[in-house]
């Protein structure tokens, strides 16, 4: 029967006074004679709420907070004090909790960070706020929320509605002013006179853009490199300046004129910032003492929106001086191979050495032998005009090669000498002619055809020249025409000895004599003359000796490697190898 919904202001606290006795509760049957007991069951009954059990008041003992909990549910009953009897069933109310303005509005995610590029048009968006109150947004204005900026005009505004933060000012530029503090305000009760405020900071930066052409710090730069510097060598370090930032400084080099265009090379440095200047080709103060470069720098990164501010390019002069330096001495060859005649005289002249100064000073220029090179002193080198001589004599069985080094060194008054080495090689030439060793005796067997090899030779000779020897055969001028017996050079220091005809008998002639020449490839050509004596010999089918002359058989060396000779070819038919052995069985 008084079942209702009890509407209770937030806040409302009971203990204060006595309007916080929010609501009695009767019963039809209370004769106010204290007879009646009221009991209060439910959400925050007890906690919350309380009831005096004689009169039926009901008490908030508790803040109310409809931001906690809006609404309560309870349950009341009267009963008989005495019996405790329930005299009317339960009845169930519900307490909303009514909202009043007791929230402000609040920047949850403040203070913010944003960023806007420099030179935005006016009305760019930067961020967007938001305020949140607790109030309910269902009844009244307590969480009608307006914007407003409090710092940061005139260059930023704020939308009242939407909390947008845009640019209010043209041409905002970052390299004037990069940071900004807005403050910005939310008030609720849409507003109002009497409302809520609460307030945040946004620190808005402007980002670069490349509005700023780059300009070389110096109109001139003037450089110097030694002329000793190696290809690759830093010359030094220029920089086309940019007031912008990051990508929008980073700057490309590049030499588009000047003497100095295929001598030097440009790169940017690992920043992208510095222009490094290189050596590209080797210096020479004594051929060209000075360059100049024009350089250009250019920002790699444009905006094509902002072209019209450019170009973004800049031109410096750069002019770089070759300093002298003292170089050493040069010899007129990077080394000296000699070769001596055996048993040249004391005082023999080896080699007449040159160096000269490349500097311009052109210093006088004196020579001596590196001690360690000629330990036992066999030479001496005349100390201004270069000239090498032998001051002992050479003995070629002892050393065949001397290595030695001369010194080059210029004379400088009150200063550092500076010197150069070459190596010069004196080979003690022992020049004889080649010779045979081996093979002077061979054997030819009678039913040998004409056309056959019967033997292959092999020339010696002591001395070393450089790049090996070279030996050449020929017959002798005499042998010419020797319709017996001819030679052929094989061309890798060998020659074969080949039958001109058949039909061979050791009855008929058993002994053959063939002259022939060798000659080595030196200069002056050395040659010898060589007698081979050829044995015909019986040989069995198979092309072994069976028998020889008589001579023959008085040199058993000669006949017994003949006969290895005759085996081993033997064995080379067997197995297909060598058509020229072969030649010489058959
Ligand atoms: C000297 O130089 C030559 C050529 O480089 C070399 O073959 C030879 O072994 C050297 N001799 C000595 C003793 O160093
Ligand atoms: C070539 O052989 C024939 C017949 O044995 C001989 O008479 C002649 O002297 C030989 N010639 C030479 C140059 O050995």
């Amino acid at each position: 029967c008084w079942s209702q919904i009890l509407r209770l202001p937030e806040y409302f606290h009971c203990t204060l006074t006595d309007s916080s006795e929010l609501q009695q509760l009767h019963s039809d049957m209370d004769k106010g004679d204290g007879s009646i007991k009221y009991i209060l069951t439910g959400e925050g009954a007890g906690s919350t709420f309380t009831i005096d059990d004689s009169t039926g008041d009901i008490h908030a003992i508790q803040r109310l907070d409809r931001e906690v909990k809006s609404q309560y549910v309870l349950r009341a009953q009267a009963r008989n004090r005495l019996t405790d009897r329930p005299l009317e069933p339960e009845s169930e109310f519900i307490v909303k909790i009514q909202d009043i303005n007791d929230n402000e509005p609040r920047f949850l995610d403040g203070p913010y960070r944003a960023t806007v590029p420099e030179m935005s048009k006016i009305g760019t968006s930067v961020i967007q706020l938001t305020a949140t109150d607790a109030d309910d947004p269902t009844y009244g204005n307590s969480a009608r929320v307006v914007y407003s900026i409090l710092d940061g005009q005139p260059y930023f505004s704020v939308d009242a509605k939407t909390g947008v933060v845009r640019v209010s000012l043209a041409d905002m530029d970052r390299e004037t002013r990069e940071d900004y503090t807005v403050v910005i305000q939310a008030k609720d009760m849409g507003g109002q006179l009497g409302g809520l405020a609460g307030t945040t900071t946004v620190n808005i930066t402007l980002s670069d853009i490349n509005d700023n052409p780059p300009m070389f710090d110096q109109r001139l730069y003037q450089m110097s490199v030694p002329e000793s510097a190696p290809v690759g060598s830093v010359v030094g370090r220029i920089w086309a300046k940019d007031k912008d930032i990051g990508v929008n400084a980073e700057m490309r080099y590049s030499i588009i004129d000047g003497d100095g265009r295929d001598t030097f090379d440009i790169s940017t440095d690992p920043t992208n910032l510095f222009g490094i200047i290189t050596v590209k080709k080797s210096l020479n103060f004594e051929e060209k003492p000075s360059y100049t470069l024009k350089v250009e720098g250019a920002n790699t990164h444009l905006d094509a929106g902002l072209r019209h501010r450019g170009p973004f390019t800049d031109v410096t002069i750069v002019h770089v001086s070759v300093e002298d330096v003292d170089e050493p001495p040069l010899f007129d060859a990077p080394a000296y191979y000699v070769e001596l005649k055996e048993d040249a005289e004391v005082g023999t002249v080896v080699k007449n050495v040159s160096a000269r100064d490349p500097d311009a000073a052109n210093n006088t220029v004196r020579y001596s032998i590196e001690r360690s090179s000629d330990p036992e002193k066999y030479f001496y080198i005349e100390i201004t005009s270069g000239s090498l001589m032998t001051v002992r004599s050479l003995d070629r069985e002892e050393n065949s090669w001397h290595n030695i080094t001369v010194l080059a060194m210029e004379m400088i008054i009150n200063n550092t000498p500076v010197s150069d080495f070459t190596p010069l090689w004196v080979l003690d030439v022992n020049d004889n002619p080649p010779s045979l060793t081996d093979y002077l005796e061979m054997s030819v067997c009678e039913q040998t055809k004409a056309g056959m090899v019967i033997q292959t030779v092999t020339a010696v000779d002591p001395d070393e020249p450089r790049g090996g020897q070279h030996f050449s055969y020929s017959l002798a001028p005499e042998a010419v025409n020797n319709p017996n017996f001819t030679l052929r050079d094989n061309q890798d220091n060998t020659a074969s000895i080949l039958t001109r005809r058949g039909g061979w008998s050791k009855h008929d002639q058993s002994v053959f004599y063939l002259p022939i020449v060798i000659s080595d490839g030196e200069q002056p050509v050395k040659s010898s003359t060589s007698l081979l004596t050829i044995y015909v010999c019986s040989c069995n089918h198979e092309g072994y000796i069976m028998s020889c002359s008589a001579e023959a058989y008085s040199l058993p060396a000669s006949i017994s490697r003949g006969a290895l000779i005759a085996i081993l070819a033997c064995i080379f038919v067997l197995l297909g190898e060598s058509p020229s052995a072969s030649d010489s069985v058959n």
